[in-house]
């Protein structure tokens, strides 16, 4: 049914399904068969644009509704996705290959939480009276940034969109969202939901198409206000410059990492863990558990155990509910993976499980567990975005934070431990944007998310996504005597 229903999906401005002025389409494909999906109509940036523009113009009905109306909005797109959460995340696991489970529960869990949780804040978000200087009062306001553009990757389509589109929507403005080309579906079902749930025309704005193109007009656009990109640092450092060189909009990046796990005890859950990390998603997360540093005295055991556990897993058909791991996302990225496995050989790596690709045919790599890991390998120094487990040995606890910190990136960390006070001193000293103790993944709409150096700028979700999509004006009044 669902091949019948996808034909051809079109782009979405405006409420209203248009074809693309330049008359280009582009296929999309299951990576588990290789199989097309169907064509997506590419691109429409300044059609797109020029919508969210007038939709977000003072005295327009989006500006002029209600707050609370406009929270009632967005819980009736959550409302509407969870009526559609089966076709939802059963087109979320044909693009992108994700295990059917995981979709459901996790990518549309967040999803539909992320706009329930942004939906409540919508008739919140105020500023301050501050207590002047002299006869004069002044009120802060926290006003819409105007239309923010949002360029979306593969590795959780849905996801990444409701992260930026809902803190976008709470806070009054209007949006352009590109998703990843390999993976437009979920996005553009949204786009119906949206008219759906009764969204004014032009407040929401979905055009499928390429990086270079779509991606890279959203991100030189002169009437675009702010730009939220997560994907790779290489493309972060493009979108900041073509924000400087055109109309400075405000950028917010969440980039890539190379993520620490401290391991000092609690074993088995360290090993359950950390595992998870690296590999859930077939190892295509930003926050993949990608460097686990084990204490020397239970290294051995430690990875005894990791070998033990990575047999679980079981590969197979992305859409049969007992998978949970399925294909890498393209071509591409596959080849990209297998040579930093080839790597991790070559450099004297010790391979203790996988390592290859799961037959001749497909995208299937098999879970991969290194040992005898050291730093200056490839492997320990560049994101593999692939299902390698690497595993390094310390000795002492400043030698695993020096270890743990010397990269460019800064992300997510995870210390394991039973010491409270060890769990805190070690998170104080590690340079990323979230650590985990004696948890991995734990990824909540409340909490705020991003990175330390080249991981990112600014934060998504919690009360601190807020502050990256208003402006704040501030109001100060001349009074005839101080009050
Ligand atoms: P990418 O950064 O090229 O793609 C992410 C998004 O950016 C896509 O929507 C793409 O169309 C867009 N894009 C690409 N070039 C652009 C440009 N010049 N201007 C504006 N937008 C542009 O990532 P890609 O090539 O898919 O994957 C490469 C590596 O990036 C991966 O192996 C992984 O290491 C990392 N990555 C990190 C992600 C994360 O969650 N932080 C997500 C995806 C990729
Ligand atoms: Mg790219």
């Amino acid at each position: 049914i669902i091949m019948v229903f996808l034909t051809l999906m079109i782009i979405f401005i405006n409420n209203e399904w248009h074809t693309s002025s330049s008359g280009k389409t582009f296929p999309t494909f299951n990576p588990a068969t290789g199989v097309k999906i169907c064509d997506v109509e590419e691109e429409d940036v300044d059609r797109a644009v020029g919508a969210a523009k007038a939709a977000g113009q003072r005295g327009s009905p989006w500006r002029r509704m209600d707050t609370s109306s406009r929270g009632m909005l967005l819980h009736k797109l959550a409302d509407l996705m969870e009526r559609d959460r089966l076709l939802l995340a059963t087109l979320e696991t044909l693009d992108t290959g994700k295990p059917f489970l995981q979709s459901f529960f996790i990518d549309l869990d967040g999803s539909i939480k992320t706009l329930r949780y942004y939906a409540g804040w919508a008739d919140k978000i105020h500023g301050k009276s501050l207590p002047v200087d002299e006869s004069f009062m002044c009120l802060t306001k926290h006003e819409p940034v105007g239309v923010c553009g949002a360029i979306i990757p593969w590795n959780f389509p849905l996801l990444m969109f409701m992260w930026k589109m809902a803190p976008a929507l709470s806070c009054g403005n209007t949006v352009v969202i590109k998703p990843a080309e390999q993976t437009p579906l979920t996005a553009l079902h949204i786009g119906s939901l949206i008219k759906e749930a009764g969204f004014p025309p032009g407040v929401v704005n979905i055009v499928p198409g390429f990086g270079p193109t779509a991606g890279a007009a959203i991100a030189s656009h002169m009437d675009i206000n702010k730009v939220a990109f997560t994907g790779s640092t290489e493309v972060g450092q493009l979108i900041k410059e073509a924000s400087a060189k055109s109309n400075l909009k405000r950028v917010t990046l969440e980039l890539g990492g190379k993520n620490p796990c401290i391991v000092f005890a609690d074993l088995q859950l360290a090993v359950e863990e950390t595992q998870k990390g690296a590999l859930y998603n077939q190892g295509q997360c930003c926050t993949a558990a990608s460097r686990v540093f084990v204490e020397e005295s239970i290294y051995e055991e430690f990875v005894r155990r990791s070998i033990e556990n990575v047999k679980k897993i079981v590969i197979g058909d992305p859409l049969d509910p007992q998978t949970s791991h399925g294909p890498q996302i393209d071509r591409q990225h596959f080849d990209k993976i297998m040579d930093l496995i080839k790597s991790g050989k070559e450099e004297g790596a010790r391979l203790e499980y996988g390592g290859a690709a799961l037959g001749e045919k497909g995208l299937f790599i098999k879970p991969t567990i290194f040992s005898g890991v050291k730093d200056h390998m490839r492997i320990a120094k560049e994101e593999i975005f692939g299902p390698v487990q690497c595993i390094f040995s310390f000795k002492s606890p400043q030698e695993a934070i020096e270890r743990a910190n010397s990269s460019q990136y800064g992300l997510v960390s995870a210390v394991f431990t039973t010491s409270m006070d060890r769990a805190l001193s070690v998170s104080a000293a590690l340079e990323t944007g979230t650590v985990w103790i004696n948890c991995y993944n734990a990824l909540h709409a409340q909490t705020p998310f991003g990175g330390y150096k080249m991981s990112g700028n600014g934060r998504e979700l919690g009360e601190y996504a807020l502050a990256e999509y208003s402006e704040v004006k501030a109001v100060t009044i001349k009074l005839s005597e101080t009050l």
